[in-house]
């Protein structure tokens, strides 16, 4: 219910409008124009939905001004301290910390659906080698969509769970075989006693000739990785998947979406930009030459890593990650990592330059997350594809929640018409 409404009137007309002022629980009330069309014959026009909520959502809640990021109100800060990434996809898909009893069968739950169908391993021979893995792994989520045709009605909630707990169980596998084809080595089976990400790493760089120790210090910087991955709102990718889930398309193929949209290096795809960038930045005194670049709009460069729609203010998964290089680095043994070093000095230059501090340009969380992954020893055509696995949990959340509510409605923007006004055919011979 509306507490207060906004008044609209067109002068022209005299038509008033009275537009109900919606509060959440927390952050900037919304405007609801529902009615604006029929009341005034106008739709709204708000390219790149700048200012537009598009949905209700109880997930995650992000503070842009203040730095701030909960997912179903809990500080990212505390959950990157004391949880794990398993227990955040549990809290994501169900609103709240699990008990005990409730994580360990998830736990198990998960471990169980590792394993994906052997004809969508054969899939992976039809690759080249060098294609890209966020390729192979879009397409072959997409076509689970061809398999596992006994849980596919998006209208019962046990169906919706089933998939939601096999999607996050097997796109760990399906990175790891898009991976071990670009490497022509052998797949690698999933191994149930492992937690996610130490199975991760094991189907990863397992060989079936030698014996391979999952680094236990790896596998738990990976899992603070997908903890600050793990959901962002209504991102680009997750906004995509719920508009193509919003037709009752199979919501792998809503998932496959959103792997797509998410390779853009305007989004998932900037931590593999950022360390391109860096590598060909390659020395401090170069810093400001790139940094020129990056203010000259016609140079068609950005400061990958750097700026944020919603963050006006610090990303928090920015500095928790650039806490855990200092670490990771440390512990594994390349404390000196050139990289790291470049990407510190670029922060501080950039963050004293009027241009980036003008426009709240800072460090977001792609900027230092491909140090960590080069760290531990992911190639870099991977990360968006790590990016991937732990988004999954919130594409999934996010996809369960639109689903399940008995008002949803198919996603169809409007548009503003700027093309011709109607015009008569006219046949080819007589076309000047
Ligand atoms: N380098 C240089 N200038 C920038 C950058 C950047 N990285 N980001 C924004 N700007 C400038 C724009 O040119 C614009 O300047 P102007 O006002 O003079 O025209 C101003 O800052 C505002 O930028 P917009 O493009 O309007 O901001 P928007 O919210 O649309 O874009 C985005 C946000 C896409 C993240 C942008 O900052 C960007 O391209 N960053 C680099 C890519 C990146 O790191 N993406 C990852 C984002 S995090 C994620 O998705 C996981």
């Amino acid at each position: 219910m509306a507490d207060k409404n906004f008044e609209l009137l067109d002068p022209a007309s005299g038509k008033k409008s009275l537009l109900p002022v919606r509060q959440g629980t927390v952050g900037p009330a919304v405007l609801d124009i529902a009615t604006i069309n029929k009341d005034q014959g106008v739709f709204t026009f708000d390219p790149g939905f700048g200012v537009t909520a598009a949905t209700e959502s109880k997930i995650t809640y992000i503070d842009g001004d203040a730095g701030v990021l909960m997912h179903r109100g809990y500080p990212i800060e505390q959950l990157a301290e004391k949880s794990s990434f398993t227990e955040v996809a549990y809290l994501l898909l169900y609103g709240d910390l699990p008990t005990a009893q409730a994580l360990q069968e998830f736990s198990l739950s998960i471990g169980h659906h590792t394993m994906i169908n052997e004809s969508l391993l054969r899939f992976f021979g039809g690759f080249h080698h060098n294609a890209h893995p966020m390729a192979m792994v879009s397409a072959v989520v997409a076509s689970m969509s061809a398999f596992y045709h006994d849980t596919m009605d998006i209208n019962n909630p046990r169906h919706r769970e089933i998939f939601a707990h096999r999607i996050i169980a097997k796109i760990p596998t399906i990175a790891a075989a898009a991976y071990k084809h670009s490497l022509g080595q052998p797949f690698v089976y999933p191994r149930n006693d492992l937690d996610y990400c130490a199975n991760l790493l094991h189907m990863f760089f397992a060989v079936p000739c030698e014996r391979y120790e999952v680094d236990a210090d790896a596998a738990a910087a990976l899992d603070l990785l997908f903890i600050l991955h793990a959901d962002h709102e209504q991102n680009a990718s997750t906004s995509t998947v719920r508009l193509a889930g919003s037709t009752g398309a199979n919501p792998y193929a809503a998932i496959s979406a959103g792997v797509s949209a998410l390779w853009g290096p305007a989004h998932g795809g900037a931590n593999e930009a950022v360390l391109d960038m860096l590598e060909q930045i390659g020395s401090v005194d170069q810093i400001p030459k790139y940094l020129a670049m990056a203010k000259d709009k016609s140079a068609h460069f950005r400061l990958m890593g750097f700026g944020h729609r919603v963050y006006k203010n610090f990303d928090p998964r920015a500095k928790i990650i650039r806490a855990m290089c200092h670490k990771v680095l440390a512990k594994l043994g390349s404390a000196d990592n050139p990289l790291f070093e470049l990407a510190l000095k670029l922060e501080e230059i950039a963050l004293k330059d009027e241009y980036f501090v003008s426009r709240k340009l800072y460090p977001n969380v792609d900027f230092y997350s491909g140090i960590i992954y080069s760290a531990l020893g992911i190639p870099r055509s991977m990360f968006t594809v790590m990016f991937a696995i732990a988004r999954t949990v919130g594409w999934v959340a996010h996809w369960q929640e639109m689903i399940s509510d008995p008002s949803m409605r198919i996603g169809r923007p409007r548009q503003l018409y700027t093309g011709p006004v109607q015009r008569d055919y006219v046949a080819v011979a007589k076309r000047g």
